[in-house]
């Protein structure tokens, strides 16, 4: 098991890529906290995953500092301290560029790019405090690697995160903290029916079509699963990736290189 004991915090857990990590953690002998703004969501999925006394659900808005700072508290008084976070809690909306709102930016912007950057300072902070490192694996996605006509605002939003993995990962590996991204495709989970029912709205197309086309432009031939991203995830939590710094993995079936 390559995370036996860990501490790992898992924002945006309790469904889709953030709980299929958390399953694999399990697995991995981590001990593993949930934690995300659906309090109902996290209690079935703290059911679902069925770890006893190694799995933790804590109610998060990572838009609200209080909150992240609460959060970390709790983690760090119950298990003494935090080894891994996967920074994994995100909101997709698109519209046409002439047509974004300022509501719509200002809410992907609050949770994909401040939400994730403060989440990350404060369990930073912990780790620095509590002098072991950590790791720390930013969400990211293909989105971040180029522009798309209708996602101006979530893909500048992803852009974002592939830089911040760059700044923090250079900044915080003297304290043996290794900040890294996993950058997925296209994956089945309940944000992908969100994208796929606005696909419909704003390109004319029947519901569905627009995920059946993107799976079968896979390279590898499907859609992603959440548990497609358990296995880089791991790897970036563990020993094997202590001298890896500042990088975002695409695991996305080939969608993309660089
Ligand atoms: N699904 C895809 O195709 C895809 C592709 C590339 C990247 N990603 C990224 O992977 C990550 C997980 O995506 P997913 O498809 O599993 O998403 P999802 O929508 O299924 O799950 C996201 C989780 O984040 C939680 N969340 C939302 N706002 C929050 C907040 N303010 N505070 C705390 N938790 C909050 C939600 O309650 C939900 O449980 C996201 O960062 C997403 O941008 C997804």
């Amino acid at each position: 098991m390559k995370l036996n004991d860990r501490v790992a915090v898992i924002t945006g857990g309790a469904r889709g890529i953030g709980l299929a990590i958390a399953e694999r953690y399990l697995a991995e002998g981590a001990r593993v906290v949930v934690a995300d703004i659906d309090a109902a969501a996290i209690d079935a999925a703290v059911a679902a995953l069925d770890g006893g006394e190694r799995v933790r659900g804590i109610r998060l808005d990572v838009c609200d500092r209080a909150s992240i700072d609460a959060m970390v508290e709790e983690v760090v008084g119950h298990f003494g301290g935090i080894d891994i976070l996967v920074n994994n809690a995100a909101v997709f909306d698109m519209a046409p560029v002439l047509e974004v709102t300022e509501a719509s930016y200002d809410r992907q912007f609050a949770v994909n790019v401040k939400g994730a950057f403060f989440t990350l300072q404060a369990v930073a902070q912990a780790m620095v405090d509590r002098g072991r490192g950590g790791k720390i694996i930013n969400m990211a996605s293909q989105a971040g690697r180029r522009g798309e006509p209708l996602v101006s605002m979530y893909c500048a939003s992803k852009s974002a995160m592939i830089s911040l993995t760059q700044s923090c990962g250079l900044a915080l590996i003297e304290h043996s903290i290794n900040v890294n991204g996993i950058a997925p495709g296209v994956v089945d989970t309940p944000m992908w029916d969100e994208v796929d029912a606005l696909f419909a709205r704003y390109e004319q197309r029947p519901l569905g079509e627009k995920k059946r086309l993107v799976g079968e432009a896979v390279p590898y031939g499907r859609m992603g699963r959440p548990e497609d991203h358990a296995g880089a995830a791991v790897f970036l939590a563990s020993d094997d990736s202590d001298y890896v710094v500042a990088q975002t993995l695409n695991v996305d079936g080939g969608n993309w290189m660089s």
